[in-house]
């Protein structure tokens, strides 16, 4: 393996309940599902496992919980040795989604459980040894806290001259979210917010995010993924690349599709050392190849050589 640093993936792990139904049930009925199971979710854990299937070393950093029902996420964890050393436990029971897949209609309807299960704080975040890390990957949420974990990053680099790298994954509250920007070097933004603000192609939503960063400091890129146009990235000198998808003949399972791409661009551009514009080519090819099968295990068979 390469001596390249670790990953770190901060955000939410959750239990994901998932039927497979003919069609979508018929409410205040009683019925079978097709097939269905249970597995871990969440954003910043679905990435944690796309990266380790590529081949990465991965932390992953959220609260995790001693209820017996989050035993189930901690073993799929520790079975694709993802590391958890750094995070801090609640006895509070997990969040979880329930999943209804409906073959007919192709829909997927997610209902998010989450209680106000407690989030990692900064002071949590602090006690982490950050010599080990290359790279430290942000979901958009806990707004006043993430801005704080990812300066004391910037801060550490200051120091040190370390060059970690920050990313963001931004997908949801844009007023909110926003000021998570500045301190980033990788912004990935979704095609669903671009379209809330009335954003009609990548380029646009680019520019627009670009405008938002005070002139002072550096400029993170901005990356919008397009779903089948592609995805295009504008890097901090104002160059603007657009990077097309790659199609496929048979689309089996487009969930956390998204979180392939993020770890597909993560891969190539920390261990493959790839320029942008190939780094977002291999994301795109991440995520295309990921809905032609369930899960992430098929994901293994792509690398960047070939
Ligand atoms: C997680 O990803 C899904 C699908 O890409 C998206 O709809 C959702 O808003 C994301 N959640 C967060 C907190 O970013
Ligand atoms: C995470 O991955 C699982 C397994 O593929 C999937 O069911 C789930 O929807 C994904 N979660 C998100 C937020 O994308």
């Amino acid at each position: 393996m390469s001596q390249v640093k670790s990953v770190l993936c901060v955000g939410c792990t959750v239990i994901d309940f998932v039927t497979i139904n003919g069609s979508y049930p018929k409410e205040d009925t009683d019925r079978r599902c097709l097939d269905g199971f249970w597995q871990r979710g969440g954003n910043a854990s679905n990435v944690s496992t796309v990266l380790r299937v590529l081949g990465c070393k991965v932390d992953f950093f959220g609260m995790l919980s001693r209820s017996d029902a989050f035993r189930v996420l901690l073993d799929d964890l520790c079975k694709r040795e993802i590391g958890t050393k750094d995070c801090p436990f609640t006895e509070r029971d997990p969040p979880f989604s329930s999943v209804i897949l409906a073959q007919d209609s192709g829909t997927r309807t997610i209902i998010h459980c989450n209680k106000d299960y407690p989030q990692t704080t900064y002071e949590d975040f602090s006690k982490i040894n950050l010599a080990q890390y290359g790279w430290v990957h942000f979901e958009a949420r806990n707004t006043p806290h993430t801005l704080k974990m990812m300066q004391s990053i910037r801060d550490y680099n200051q120091r040190t001259g370390q060059g970690i790298i920050i990313s963001l994954d931004f997908e949801t509250r844009y007023e909110q979210n926003q000021e998570l920007c500045a301190p980033c070097d990788f912004v990935v933004f979704s095609k669903e917010l671009a379209g809330q603000l009335g954003w009609k192609t990548p380029r646009q939503s680019c520019v627009e995010l670009a405008a938002k960063i005070p002139e002072s400091g550096p400029k993170p890129v901005f990356i919008c993924p397009w779903g089948s146009a592609g995805a295009g990235a504008l890097d901090a000198n104002g160059n603007y690349y657009e990077m097309s998808s790659y199609k496929q003949d048979k689309v089996v399972d487009t969930l956390g599709a998204g979180d392939s791409f993020m770890a597909g661009f993560i891969y190539a551009t920390l261990e493959g050392q790839r320029s942008l514009a190939e780094s977002v080519d291999f994301a795109n090819r991440v995520a295309s190849h990921k809905i032609t099968g369930f899960g992430y295990e098929h994901i293994s068979q792509l690398g960047l050589s070939n």
